[in-house]
């Protein structure tokens, strides 16, 4: 058989109904330098615990020698896992590194839940918009997926009680801090609401927090795990807090769902990069990681209140904004007219970029939307691009 001749009954179903996410299509567009880009999700590589890190490295191949390179355990470091239970247990959750499973990267755990909870057809809550590397991971498992909107308070809790009502979702996906795309946070209320419903249900509600730790204003919510011990299925992440290019990230489950979760990710990987589990249990034992965080706050604090400022400078008057309180996304919704999926082919060729919301939707889309990231441009980019998108805006509008 030639490389390229397979057909397609070769290949399994589950994979042939995915398509390449559209935001690394968009991505690629932007990697020109001359781009000023708002796309991405990434963090600020300035930002990172350089240094910290090396010397983090260089102690940990003294401390543990030849073990550092070894085979390590399905669940991952003890010393990783205790430091994380103990960040939770400081904020009165319960939580031991027994309840701990290290992932690589919160997107393989999205991917393990996937495995461990999904047959064909299975329903799925999603958040409307929302993230969509959740959306790639449960797909592949040929989840149904049934939207819920998502507005200023949070979850659009007369949809989640009907759909609740009617259809027995095995998970329901949540962020409920900063939300990917929108900031938005869920508000006290929102969060004790939803929990009320999904107690009645036999659900398990996934909290997926990689930006949690990234507060720059208001005050901290509820965890759900709090709320809803026996359902909630909490994910972490140290992509946003540390460094991506860790790849660590991990899942709080109840124990029965863990040990499912212990033997999936066995047959997936054996187990997490345990050399980057070392060093990282090492800058933690090094490090004030508070500290680094406050760094972090300050700087998407002060990027994302630049970029709202031009926005209300340099958009029109009709245009809506979130609010977050932390995280690294804004998301504008523009005039009715304006189609952002359009509008992005004219802003990349004024050299700015932005995704466009309708690739966010699994239910209602709204067209006129777009995500703005903030968290990696310096002021000067920021205002240049959010006016060279304004001025796209009103040559659209005229
Ligand atoms: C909501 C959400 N969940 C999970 C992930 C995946 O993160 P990780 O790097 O931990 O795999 C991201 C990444 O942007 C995200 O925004």
């Amino acid at each position: 058989m030639s490389s390229n001749s397979f057909q397609d009954d070769t290949i399994a179903e589950r994979i042939q109904v995915l398509r390449p996410s559209f935001i690394r299509e968009i991505l690629k567009v932007t990697r020109d330098k001359d781009i000023i880009s708002f796309a991405g999700g990434l963090p600020n590589d300035a930002l990172f615990p350089l240094e910290q890190l090396k010397q983090a490295s260089l102690s940990a191949f003294e401390n543990k020698g030849e073990q550092l390179l070894q085979y390590s355990n399905t669940e991952g470091d003890l010393k990783l896992r205790n430091w994380i239970a103990q960040r939770y247990q400081s904020r009165n959750l319960a939580i031991t590194a027994d309840d701990i499973l290290i992932t690589n990267g919160s997107q393989q755990a999205l991917d393990l839940l996937g495995k461990v909870f999904l047959n064909k057809n299975d329903s799925v809550i999603m958040e409307n918009p929302g993230y969509l590397g959740a959306l790639q991971a449960f797909r592949l498992y040929q989840a149904n997926f049934l939207p819920i909107a998502i507005n200023h308070q949070g979850m659009d809790l007369d949809q989640l009680r009907q759909t609740l009502a009617i259809h027995k979702a095995k998970l329901i996906y949540t962020v409920p801090n900063f939300q990917n795309p929108t900031g938005i946070s869920y508000s006290e209320e929102n969060r004790q609401a939803i929990a009320q419903q999904v107690a009645k249900t036999d659900s398990y509600l996934i909290q997926d927090d990689p930006y949690g730790e990234l507060r720059f204003s208001g005050n901290a919510k509820s965890n759900f795990y709090s709320l809803l011990p026996q359902q909630t299925i909490l994910l972490g992440s140290f992509s946003k807090t540390i460094a991506p290019a860790f790849r660590l990230g991990w899942i709080v489950a109840p124990q029965a769902i863990m040990k499912k979760l212990i033997i999936a990710k066995q047959a997936a990987d054996l187990h997490t990069n345990s050399f980057s589990q070392s060093i990282l249990a090492q800058y933690f034992e090094d490090n004030d990681f508070d500290q680094h965080l406050e760094k972090l706050r300050t700087h998407y604090g002060q990027q994302k209140t630049i970029m709202e400022k031009a926005i209300k400078q340099y958009f029109p008057n009709n245009t809506q904004l979130t609010n977050p309180e932390g995280g690294l996304f804004l998301w504008c919704t523009l005039d009715e007219k304006i189609s952002t999926s359009k509008l992005f082919q004219d802003a990349i060729k004024q050299q700015v970029a932005f995704v466009p919301g309708e690739s966010f939707y699994t239910g209602a889309v709204q067209k006129n939307t777009m995500r703005l990231n903030y968290s990696c441009a310096d002021k000067q980019m920021i205002e240049k691009g959010i006016k060279q998108l304004g001025d796209v805006i009103f040559n659209t509008l005229k």
